[in-house]
């Protein structure tokens, strides 16, 4: 009998570090057991939290049972969708001068913020070539898979500075202006970075922007956390914002999740921005033409019922509302968790400074744990985060948080 081969040529790959811990936190059987590793929001009760404004606008769709409701969109997106994303994302309040500036964004509906990042690097892989693109070193792991499927060399900046816990700008802005090239791309986190829960302040964008200016790079903004990281949608902007107003002459492009912000996590909804130059916003309707074309080949058109709720709930003043206070509740849980964990720490004399989990933003806190402090807290106390030591602070509640600050304090005074 004639050997069976095969014409595939695979190798393992890593699974997903955060997928197979979430995998291995749901086997555990540990009553006391932590999750501190996926980026989900939680109630103080361990639960996922439906935003109550979602849950009033999916009975409302359920009552008007529109007969449209499961035909396809168009290639684009959702027609109206399309501008109340890009609104949120750049701040326009209706005022016809702003005409001008909305001329230059063409947007696309995605699949969630992973999709627009990747349609993002596919696109600019396709029609920009750039030779490197800049990640912050660390950045979201995802990004490195994102961009190493779409070919594009890459480079890190530095970000973290591991002794003082803090930002590296000066090691950012020298990185980039030592070794970056016209054309590059830099990958900037708009909001509440992950993993580091650390951004830059308003000067230093400020800063970033007329570098990128300067030198020619491309700014690729990712917002996956607009709105729940402060608890409000126009602080979260603001770098975009900044960028978009005060460099008409840039180009740049931001990929948009819902995911965390309407906590419409498997919904999948997103859109991606290209921003023009203000000499070129002729091209505008060429890139979403072009952008329909790697929509069309990948996955025909972005899902349609979460997108039909952000509508539902951005088209209606008072929704709009409801929203920004759901928005408040979810950020304000996080810092007073990030608050609680600081005081444990601070009570029980933790050897080394915690003040960078209270001044830490967003849903992480990149704690300084080494790894195999971080083993041993999953080993020994059931507790899940990253081998970063980055822990998702949404994991943290009334009940369990002296728990895991005792733990840390446990495995900081034993395990080096
Ligand atoms: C920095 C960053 N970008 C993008 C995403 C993508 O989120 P999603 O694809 O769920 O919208 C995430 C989610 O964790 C993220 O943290």
């Amino acid at each position: 009998m004639a050997k069976v081969t095969t014409r595939l040529n695979v190798a393992p790959v890593p699974p997903d570090e955060i997928f197979a811990l979430n995998h291995a936190f749901g086997i555990d059987t540990h009553p006391q057991k932590v999750s501190l590793g996926v980026g989900v929001y939680r109630t103080d009760d361990g639960k996922p939290w439906p935003l109550p404004v979602v849950q009033k606008a999916e009975k409302e769709l359920e009552a008007a049972s529109d007969a449209f409701r499961h035909e396809y969109t168009a290639i684009e997106g959702d027609a109206p969708f399309l501008p109340m994303a890009r609104d949120l994302m750049f701040g326009f309040e209706g005022k016809p001068s702003e005409e001008e500036a909305k001329a230059r964004i063409a947007t696309v509906q995605t699949v969630a913020g992973t999709g627009a990042n990747h349609l993002g690097a596919l696109f600019l892989a396709h029609h920009m070539k750039p030779r490197t693109v800049w990640l912050s070193n660390p950045s979201w792991a995802n990004h490195m898979t994102i961009w190493e499927l779409a070919g594009i060399p890459r480079k890190t900046y530095p970000y973290y500075h591991a002794s003082t816990r803090a930002f590296d700008f000066d090691g950012m802005m020298s990185s980039l202006e030592n070794d970056a090239e016209e054309g590059d791309v830099v990958l900037l986190h708009a909001c509440a970075h992950n993993p580091t829960g650390l951004d830059p302040n308003k000067e230093q964008w400020i800063a970033i922007a007329e570098l990128c200016e300067r030198k020619k790079l491309f700014p690729f903004f990712d917002s996956a956390y607009q709105g729940f990281a402060s608890g409000s949608v126009e602080e979260d902007a603001w770098a975009v914002r900044y960028f978009f107003t005060a460099k008409p002459d840039m180009e740049m492009c931001v990929a948009q999740s819902f995911s965390k912000n309407f906590g419409l996590y498997g919904d999948r909804v997103g859109a991606f921005h290209y921003v023009t130059n203000r000499a070129s916003s002729s091209l505008r309707d060429v890139v979403v033409n072009n952008l329909c074309h790697l929509i069309r080949g990948e996955f025909s058109m972005g899902p349609r019922a979460g997108t039909a709720i952000v509508k539902k709930v951005l088209s209606d003043e008072a929704l709009v509302k409801e929203w920004h206070a759901d928005l408040k509740v979810m950020s304000s849980r996080i810092r007073s968790m990030r608050e609680a964990l600081y005081a444990e720490l601070v009570r029980l004399q933790t050897p080394g400074t915690w003040e960078h989990i209270v001044q830490q933003n967003g849903m992480f806190s990149y704690t300084g744990l080494t790894l195999k402090q971080v083993y041993a807290l999953k080993d020994q106390y059931h507790i899940y985060l990253l081998k970063s030591g980055r822990a998702s602070i949404s994991g943290l509640s009334k009940k369990n948080v002296a728990y895991v600050a005792q733990a840390i304090d446990d495995v900081v005074r034993n395990v080096n």
